[in-house]
């Protein structure tokens, strides 16, 4: 792999992976509707709004592997879904296609399968169950990378991520948590690894509660170093100041899954 573009590089994912991404992937590009504030001399940065796909080819054209990490991250109104998430993979995408890229390493996420129980444990053969337009975008990303795979021969990788922070920030974080550099990982299996072709993993540290089977993961070499456990009387300490939420305790998409609910409480996610 030589020239890798991350997209979303100005984001909070992002300004992570650019301290950790140079040592295995020196040539880097980044990308974003606006440059980071401390964009280093060093740096290349390309500016595409995802959702104009001669923009999004700019950025594109030259590059082996993406990391798609750009795009908006939690729930908005369908006409901005539409505009970054859907049309915007649909395009990064296209765009990966036209310019032979090989490899596109999509970070979905678990709201995917948002609407999903707690006391359900999960592999990646399951239905979607989106929590929100987000978590339904989501979905949409991965089967464009699953099309674009089988129909193109891209290698594509996706990764439901759970949450990528410093810390696991509350109780529902400890299932769902990836360090940094657990998640780098991922993203390298994914750009490197000779066996993939559509895969889909979670994106989790070494965590007790998880409410995932990462088999796939692990049968790629997936080593996690980090493990939520680790940090709980942190995460505790900030669950502690939050309010309890019954319908958000009771889904795996949490808060998300209770935006705009009006639904049968006996029904959802069953
Ligand atoms: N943070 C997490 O724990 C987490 C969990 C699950 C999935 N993800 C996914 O990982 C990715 C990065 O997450 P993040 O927390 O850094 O999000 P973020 O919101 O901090 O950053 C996303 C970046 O995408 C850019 N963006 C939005 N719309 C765009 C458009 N139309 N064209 C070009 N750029 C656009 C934004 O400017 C922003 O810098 C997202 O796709 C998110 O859905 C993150």
């Amino acid at each position: 792999m030589t020239k890798i573009l991350l997209t979303g590089a100005n984001g909070g994912v992002g300004r992570r992976l650019r301290r950790l991404l140079p040592a295995f992937y020196p040539n880097l590009r980044l990308s974003d509707l606006t440059p980071p504030d401390d964009l280093q001399p060093h740096e290349e940065f390309v500016a595409a709004d995802l959702a104009d796909l001669a923009q999004v080819e700019a950025a594109v054209a030259g590059v082996d592997g993406i990391i798609h990490l750009g795009g908006l991250s939690t729930e908005y109104d369908w006409a901005d879904i539409l505009q970054s998430n859907i049309i915007g993979a649909y395009n990064l995408f296209e765009a990966a296609r036209k310019h032979n890229v090989r490899r596109v390493v999509f970070p979905s996420s678990n709201q995917a399968v948002g609407f999903y129980p707690r006391h359900r444990r999960l592999g990646t053969d399951v239905t979607v169950r989106p929590s929100s337009r987000y978590g339904l975008s989501k979905a949409f990303g991965e089967a464009v990378a699953a099309l674009y795979a089988d129909k193109h021969g891209l290698r594509t990788l996706c990764i439901r991520i759970g949450r990528v922070h410093d810390l696991p920030e509350d109780e529902r974080r400890l299932a769902l948590w990836i360090s940094p550099r657990d998640f780098v990982q991922l993203i390298r299996i994914g750009l490197e690894h000779p066996d993939i072709h559509f895969d889909l993993v979670y994106g989790l540290s070494s965590n007790d509660r998880s409410w995932y089977d990462n088999t796939r993961a692990y049968e790629l070499g997936y080593s996690p170093e980090d493990r939520a456990e680790d940090h709980r009387e942190h995460a505790m300490a900030e669950q502690a100041k939050l309010v309890r939420n019954p319908l958000a305790d009771r889904f795996m998409g949490g808060r998300l899954c209770t935006v705009e609910y009006s639904g049968d409480l006996e029904r959802s996610g069953t």
